[in-house]
């Protein structure tokens, strides 16, 4: 049985979507930390379990029976690492065999605080576990976009923090059906995959896609940290919101997100979403 944590959240839901495609409900489970957010889960005959990743002894109560877990790495400025380290804990104390862990990709070294730094972390504890392990690296989500640069299509400028770096953005749903394959499929025992978009964008292709759609220039401009972390403040953005999103840009900056591969577009067995067309359905509905 395979059991998908987070299964209240994005990738976590998505996931199990796409897993209820090939995979009877019968075998899938779902862990989540409130039952209130799953009735449509348990409607659908996937077997719920609840745990928080800080209540080591309801993980392993939760992980009786299972197989494979996905681990979906838990938010941050949360104390990731305990976190994980109950969830890898408590896997291997249940008899799960083989646990895959949702990371971020690291395209360069840089090391993301709050990011990276927990994911090195968790990655060399799953790695001296024990458990057979895959450690997903994920790319960042097309959906994460309006939060940097905002939702709505810009007046005439982006400012944002990346300087030339590029991102292989990924949508979430396209990692969702991408992670539901491997956790399906066999082959993937100690192994680890970058799952990132096919192109990878710099904000400069970001402003000329929206000129283009838009019909109007739309110019990107570079900014240290302090002037966007102050422009995001002014939208209403908390400061520890706006200096996490100018510490993505930084990323980007440094290469972190930048690489490209092919595991994302094999699976799917199509390209994944181009930056056009992931600005026009989300920038411009309907035209
Ligand atoms: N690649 C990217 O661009 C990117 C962007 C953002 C985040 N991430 C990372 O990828 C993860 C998945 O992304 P997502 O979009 O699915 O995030 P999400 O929608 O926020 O989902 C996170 C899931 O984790 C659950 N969770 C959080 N803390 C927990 C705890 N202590 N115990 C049990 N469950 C807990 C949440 O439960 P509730 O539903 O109860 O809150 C939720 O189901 C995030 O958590 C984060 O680590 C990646």
């Amino acid at each position: 049985m395979i059991l998908v944590t987070g299964a209240t959240g994005g990738l976590g839901h998505q996931t199990i979507d796409f897993l209820l495609n090939t995979t009877p409900a019968a075998g899938i489970a779902a862990l989540v930390r409130d039952l209130s957010k799953a009735t449509d889960l348990l409607q659908r005959g996937v077997d719920v379990r609840q745990a928080d990743y800080f209540d080591y002894p309801a993980l392993v109560e939760a992980f009786r029976g299972i197989d494979k877990v996905l681990l979906v790495s838990a938010v941050a400025f949360t104390d990731r690492v305990l976190q994980h380290r109950n969830v890898i804990d408590a896997a291997k104390e249940a008899g799960v065999k083989h646990l895959f862990y949702t990371s971020i990709q690291r395209s360069t070294p840089f090391v993301m605080q709050e990011v990276t730094e927990s994911d090195l972390a968790t990655e060399a504890y799953l790695k001296a576990s024990g458990l057979v392990y895959t450690i997903l690296k994920n790319g960042y989500y097309f959906e994460g976009l309006g939060y940097l640069i905002g939702s709505q299509v810009p007046g005439s400028e982006i400012l944002f923090t990346a300087g030339e770096g590029k991102i292989a953005f990924v949508k979430r749903t396209e990692l969702a059906a991408a992670t539901a394959a491997l956790l399906t499929s066999e082959g993937h025992n100690n192994q680890e995959y970058t799952l990132s978009g096919s192109e990878a964008y710099s904000f400069h292709d970001i402003a000329r896609e929206l000129s283009a759609l838009a019909g109007h220039p739309i110019a990107y401009k570079s900014s240290e940290l302090a002037p966007y972390i102050a422009q995001k403040v002014a939208a209403g953005f908390p400061e520890v919101v706006a200096g996490f999103l100018a510490q993505w840009g930084a990323a980007a900056k440094h290469g972190m997100l930048s690489g490209t591969h092919d595991t994302v577009e094999r699976l799917l067995g199509r390209k994944p979403t181009s930056l056009r067309e992931y600005l026009k359905t989300t920038y411009f509905p309907g035209t």
